[in-house]
C-alpha cells in the first residue's frame, strides 16, 4: 500500500501533483539532475520502496519539472532477481499513480537481437513478451487484476517519442522487448530461439513495472538503451561492467530524447 508514502511525500511536498511518472533503470540515474526544482526522498524514508542492491541505481523519489511537465522519478528500481519478488515495484509504482501521474516513461538496459540497432542504440518497446511467467499481480483480489495487455504501449505516446527523435535525427526501431529473469544472462541457443519467436530485445526489468501501471491505469511508454548483442551475436563478453561503460553511450542519446519529447508536449 502506498498511502504510507504519500504521507511521508505530503509532509516535505504538500499538494505536489505529477503528470508523467518515470522510472530510470540502469545507467540512466544521471537524468534526474535534469529536474527543476527538485525535492528528493531516499527509498530509505518511503515505507514499501526497496533499494536496489545493483550498481547504478540511486534509489531515490525525485519530484519536480521538466520544462512545463511535473514530473515524478523513480531514480533506480529493485529487480525480480534480486529478490524473486515480482511485486518489488508494487508500492513504488501505485506511489506515483497516487501523485496524479497517468502517464508512465520506463527506460531499461537491453540486449538487442536486431543487427541492425547496435549498442549505443535505442528501441521503442511496442509490445512485450513475459518468459519469466511471473507477475507482480499475484495474491491480489477482484476484477481489476485480469488486466488487458493489448496496446499496453501506448500508441499514442509511441507516435509522440517517434517524433521527438525524427527531431533529434535519432534513429528509433519499434522492437519486441522480452523479460528473462536473470541474473545470469542468456546463452547463444536462448538468443536463437528468441529471435526465431519474434523477440527484438532482452532484458531482465520493465515487464512487471508494466503490468502494475496498467493495473493502475496509467498510459505507457519504454524505451530501452541498446547496451550490446544478444548472446552469441557478437565477440563481446557480457558483463555488468560492459553494460555500464555501453550505457554511457546510449544513455545520452536517451536523455535528449525524454528532454526533447518532455519539452514539446502540452
Ligand atoms: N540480456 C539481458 N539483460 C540485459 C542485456 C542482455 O543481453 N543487456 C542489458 N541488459
Amino acid at each position: 500500500m502506498s498511502a504510507a508514502a504519500l504521507k511521508v511525500i505530503a509532509r516535505k511536498a504538500k499538494g505536489f501533483r505529477a503528470e508523467i511518472g518515470l522510472v530510470l533503470g540502469s545507467g540512466m540515474g544521471e537524468f534526474a539532475a535534469k529536474v527543476e526544482d527538485p525535492i528528493a526522498f531516499p527509498y530509505a524514508d518511503l515505507p514499501g520502496f526497496e533499494q536496489s542492491g545493483v550498481s547504478g541505481h540511486a534509489g531515490r523519489l525525485v519530484l519536480g519539472r521538466i520544462g512545463r511537465k511535473s514530473v515524478a522519478i523513480l531514480q533506480g528500481r529493485i529487480h525480480y532477481y534480486e529478490r524473486g519478488d515480482a511485486g518489488a515495484m508494487k508500492v513504488p509504482i501505485e506511489t506515483l499513480h497516487g501523485l496524479g501521474c497517468e502517464t508512465l516513461l520506463l527506460t531499461n538496459a537491453a540486449g538487442s537481437l536486431m543487427p541492425g540497432v547496435k549498442p549505443g542504440g535505442l528501441i521503442l518497446i511496442k509490445d512485450h513478451v513475459n518468459y519469466v511467467q511471473e507477475s507482480p499481480l499475484f495474491g491480489l483480489k477482484g476484477n481489476q487484476r485480469f488486466v488487458d495487455m493489448v496496446g499496453a504501449y501506448d500508441a499514442g505516446l509511441r507516435k509522440e517519442l517517434k517524433s521527438a527523435a525524427a527531431r533529434l535525427k535519432i534513429p528509433l526501431k519499434e522492437g519486441v522487448y522480452a523479460w528473462l529473469a536473470g541474473p545470469q544472462f542468456e546463452t547463444p541457443a536462448e538468443i536463437k530461439s528468441l529471435r526465431a519467436l519474434g523477440v527484438d530485445a532482452v532484458g531482465m526489468s520493465t515487464v512487471p513495472d508494466v503490468i502494475l501501471a496498467r493495473y493502475f491505469g496509467m498510459k505507457v511508454a519504454a524505451v530501452s538503451a541498446v547496451t550490446n548483442m544478444g548472446a552469441g551475436m557478437s565477440r563481446e563478453t557480457l558483463s555488468h561492467e560492459h553494460t555500464m561503460q555501453q550505457m554511457k553511450n546510449a544513455s545520452e542519446r536517451l536523455t535528449r530524447l525524454l528532454l526533447s519529447y518532455l519539452k514539446a508536449t502540452k
